[in-house]
């Protein structure tokens, strides 16, 4: 059977989305080749966040042309993912060695093309079309191969965007929003925890907006439409989860959105010990989600929140839906309901006529905030996209310096708050050998924080209690202090 090397860009969506087509080819018969140098097939998902992104897939793929197809004509070539739906045909006339682009929504066909393309029925093909359902096609998991059991797991419970930031190009390489119902999700959780995994993150480009357009559902047995494609029955509606988070004024609040419901469903599954999720918008972060942290002992503490900036100018130019204040009113909340929380965002400079003073708002932000951890982007313009258009471009140079500043601070913040940690005794869930230094292991503290320590493969999905002994950067390091087996 013919092998296949996938290699993956950008976020956690695209490693998922990588594992379930690695899972849907080996079932398949397909095996999974350990680099490209000897694989049949060559896959790069891409990613289209910033224009880096792409280009790293293009030089790459230009790359695989000169090397693997020189070596080996019949190697077959593929673009996934967010870059493949953005730029389609465009991707094969630029680089016409490759054979296969299939877009965000076509990941379960990847098995049909590539024996098409294979078997030389088909030369090349180009699938970026939308198709209903495609949310729920999201689910094949590659555990335990032959590599020792996954104690960690993502799952896909959402699909696309309909925040439209002026900056971002999610909602057109990832569609419209689309949710997997409840019932589908919870069946997939439990599935991984009866193989042994411990905690699940719960993924999608915008949690807080889960079931909130309704939820589809793709029947398996749903007949082939004219054009090859299932055709997904659309709209199964569960109508007590589609009541809006907020009612008009007067009317009595309904105090769950959906995305609570479905953490309180999830965290009903037995085994399951930890659960996280990525990434919530702030405009839609009520308090149902604060308290969710509160009440809910597996739902771990850490949030990922993107703030973007600390500028309302500039949140509003962003078309982010939310101000400063409102920001940091949520983190003040959620600290409230968990001290020890930590807390993450993603911050970009340079966004169209940001100025210094812009700028040092979020500088300030940072302060004020105080993240564990920031993941700081220079705007990168986006075609399509209404900032790409907009006046007042910030020069390359001067994204280059705000990003040098905003590190410093973010560094400078996170080794205090890291260094806290030090002489604190911690639960860890333990993942694996750490990949520096394969004769340690790693594990993950409830905030996020990842801690190397002297273990051994025993440990491997452990909770056990650390002693922190030391602070590096973004690391912690540990002795275990009770070998507390639970
Ligand atoms: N330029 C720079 N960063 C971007 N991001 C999204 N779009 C852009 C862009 N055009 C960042 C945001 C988002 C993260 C995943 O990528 O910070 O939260």
């Amino acid at each position: 059977m013919p092998s296949v090397y996938i290699k993956t860009y950008g976020c956690q969506m695209n490693e998922r989305d990588s594992e379930a087509v690695a899972a849907q080819l080996v079932a398949k018969g397909y095996t999974l080749a350990p680099s490209e140098a000897v694989a049949d097939v060559i896959l790069l998902n891409t990613c289209s966040v910033r224009d880096f992104a792409e280009q790293k897939a293009i030089n790459k793929m230009v790359n695989v042309i000169a090397d693997a197809r020189r070596a080996r004509p019949d190697v077959v070539l593929g673009f996934m993912g967010c870059m493949a739906q953005s730029r389609g045909q465009e991707l094969i006339d630029r680089l016409p060695d490759v054979d296969l682009v299939l877009g965000t929504q076509k990941f379960h066909r990847v098995v049909d093309y590539l024996d098409e393309l294979l078997a030389g029925r088909r030369e090349k093909i180009v699938d970026v079309a939308e198709e209903q359902g495609s949310e729920a096609t999201i689910r094949e998991h590659l555990l335990n191969g032959n590599s020792p059991k996954s104690v960690t797991a993502f799952v896909s419970i959402m699909q696309g965007c309909n925040q439209y930031c002026t900056f971002c190009i999610v909602p057109y390489t990832r569609g419209e929003e689309r949710s997997r119902t409840i019932p589908d999700v919870v069946t997939e959780c439990r599935q991984l925890v009866s193989q042994g995994v411990k905690e699940i993150t719960l993924l999608g480009q915008i949690v807080t907006s889960y079931g909130k357009r309704g939820f589809g559902k793709i029947d398996s047995l749903a007949p082939r439409g004219t054009s090859g494609e299932r055709v997904g029955v659309r709209g199964i509606l569960e109508n007590e989860l589609l009541t809006p988070a907020l009612s008009s004024p007067g009317e009595e609040r309904e105090k769950k959105s959906p995305f609570v419901k479905l953490l309180d469903a999830v965290h009903e599954i037995e085994g399951l010990e930890r659960i996280r999720f990525t990434s919530p918008h702030p405009k839609g972060y009520g308090d149902d989600l604060i308290e969710a942290y509160a009440r809910l002992p597996k739902l771990v503490e850490h949030a990922h929140l993107p703030v973007q900036s600390g500028s309302d100018r500039v949140l509003k130019l962003m078309h982010r839906g939310y101000t400063r204040a409102r920001y940091v009113g949520i983190i003040e909340k959620l600290r409230q309901a968990k001290p020890d929380i930590g807390i993450s965002t993603d911050i970009i400079v340079g966004f169209p006529g940001e100025t210094e003073d812009d700028f040092e708002q979020t500088l300030s932000l940072a302060r004020e905030v105080e993240f564990d951890q920031a993941y700081i982007f220079k705007y990168s313009q986006r075609r399509d996209t209404p900032a790409a258009e907009m006046p007042d471009q910030v020069p390359q140079q001067i994204r280059e310096e705000r990003n040098q500043r905003l590190l410093e601070v973010i560094n400078e913040i996170a080794k205090r708050r890291y260094s806290a940690f030090v002489g604190r005794q911690t639960q860890l869930l333990v993942e694996g050998p750490s990949k520096k230094n394969p004769a340690r292991m790693t594990g993950r503290t409830r905030c996020n924080k990842i801690v190397v320590f002297d273990g051994s493969e025993r440990h491997r999905g452990q909770l056990m209690d650390v002693q922190i002994t030391r602070a590096g950067s973004f690391t912690l390091y540990g002795d275990p202090f009770v070998l507390g087996e639970h």
